[in-house]
């Protein structure tokens, strides 16, 4: 493994003003030194553009009090080929975070060319550039999601994916294959991160925890698929962001093949909570907190809100990460427990809608 020290370096986020991106672009403020940290993001309204101009704000605030950081926020487009080599031409990012993308399973049902612009010719420009102002170590977001249907738990990277059932899970395994193809022909170390179910203060509103809190608050009826049969590897954002910046720090290292021609420098990381949790037992931990939070009354009544529906399509029934690679080269495995990482989308919840 290549070691990458950050002091110093200039860090482009993709993605910035997103859930997972603006966790990010906050603890590199905090803990890299004289750094230049570039974000963009097109602000999209793909969920409540509120979220993303609060997210921005709390990294405008945090750039204030952070003397050594450069920081420059860019509203752009990764799709927009003249943008991102503009970005790469002018500040020459040595580490790259891609994490803009059109995420979001059952939207890719409706909407499917989003995810055709932002994953594939959004990531292939961000390839593309990383090839023509050559990075130190180019990071992007995978997902948990290429592992598809697959039966055998815990999901590996090692394990065959070749089956995603939705087009969003597609377009993040051409990803993976994209980053192995400009590694191998261009010597890019590339390392692709297959999050499990991210959740926290200020996360996505598409996703199920905040959806349902939106509907228990309008007093509607929640519905849980598989009637409540789902196994999902909860993973808390700032599990997330401890993962991505270790990462940062190891990229792939290059290497010679016997043919003389680069091995390509190129890793794939699972990083999930390693401990998959029922829906329900999410659901009843998520009630509990709502409530101490008073985002909810005491005496709610959850019963008459939830309904118990079937599967839908693109769903999977378990989401579960082996972590053990991650273990062995970065030391790390995420150890938040729902009741602390719920505790803390409450209190925000509470905060933010007041
Ligand atoms: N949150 C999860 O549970 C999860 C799980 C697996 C993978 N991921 C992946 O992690 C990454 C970050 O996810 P997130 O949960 O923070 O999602 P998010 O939607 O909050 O963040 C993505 C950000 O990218 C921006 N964006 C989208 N398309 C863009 C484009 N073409 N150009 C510039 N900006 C663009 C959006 O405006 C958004 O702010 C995504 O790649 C997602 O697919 C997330």
């Amino acid at each position: 493994m290549q070691k990458i020290d950050l002091n110093g370096k200039t860090i482009l986020v993709t993605g910035s003003a997103g859930f997972i991106g603006s966790n990010l672009v906050k603890r590199l403020m905090k803990d890299v030194k004289d750094a230049t940290i570039i974000g963009i993001d097109n602000m999209n309204e793909y969920y409540d553009v509120a979220l993303k101009d609060f997210r921005l704000k709390e990294i405008e605030g945090l750039n204030e009090q952070m003397s050594t950081i450069t920081y420059q926020f860019i509203k752009g487009d990764i799709a927009d080929k003249a943008t991102i080599d503009g970005i790469f031409e002018q500040y020459k990012p040595q580490v790259v975070v891609n994490l803009a993308a059109q995420a979001g399973v059952r939207y890719s049902i409706t909407n499917p060319d989003a995810y055709i612009q932002s994953n594939l010719i959004g990531f292939y420009n961000i390839l593309e550039a990383c090839r023509n102002w050559p990075v130190e170590h180019l990071v992007y977001a995978s997902s948990s999601s290429v592992y598809g249907s697959n039966k055998k738990v815990p999901y590996s990277t090692d394990d065959k994916v070749d089956n995603p059932v939705s087009l969003y899970a597609a377009t993040k395994k051409s990803n993976e294959l994209m980053a192995h193809a400009y590694s191998k022909l261009y010597n890019i170390p590339s390392t692709g991160l297959r999050f499990f179910t991210v959740y926290g203060p200020a996360g996505r509103p598409d996703m199920a925890y905040f959806g349902f809190t939106n509907k228990l608050v309008k007093g509607d009826t929640i519905q849980i698929f598989n009637y409540g049969n789902c196994m999902r590897d909860f993973t808390f954002v700032d599990d997330i962001v401890e993962g991505v910046v270790r990462i940062m720090q190891g990229a792939p290292e290059k290497k010679q093949g016997e043919d003389g021609l680069p091995l390509p420098p190129y890793a794939v990381y699972n990083i999930g909570n390693n401990n998959p949790e029922n829906l329900l037992n999410f659901v009843d931990i998520l009630q509990q907190e709502l409530i101490r939070a008073k985002v909810l009354p005491e005496d709610y009544d959850f019963d008459a809100h939830k309904q118990l529906v079937p599967m839908q399509p693109g769903d999977v029934p378990t989401t579960y990460a082996d972590t053990s690679a991650l273990e062995r080269d970065f030391g790390f495995k995420p150890s938040t427990s729902l009741r602390d990482g719920l505790r803390a989308f409450a209190e925000w919840y509470a905060s933010f809608y007041k």
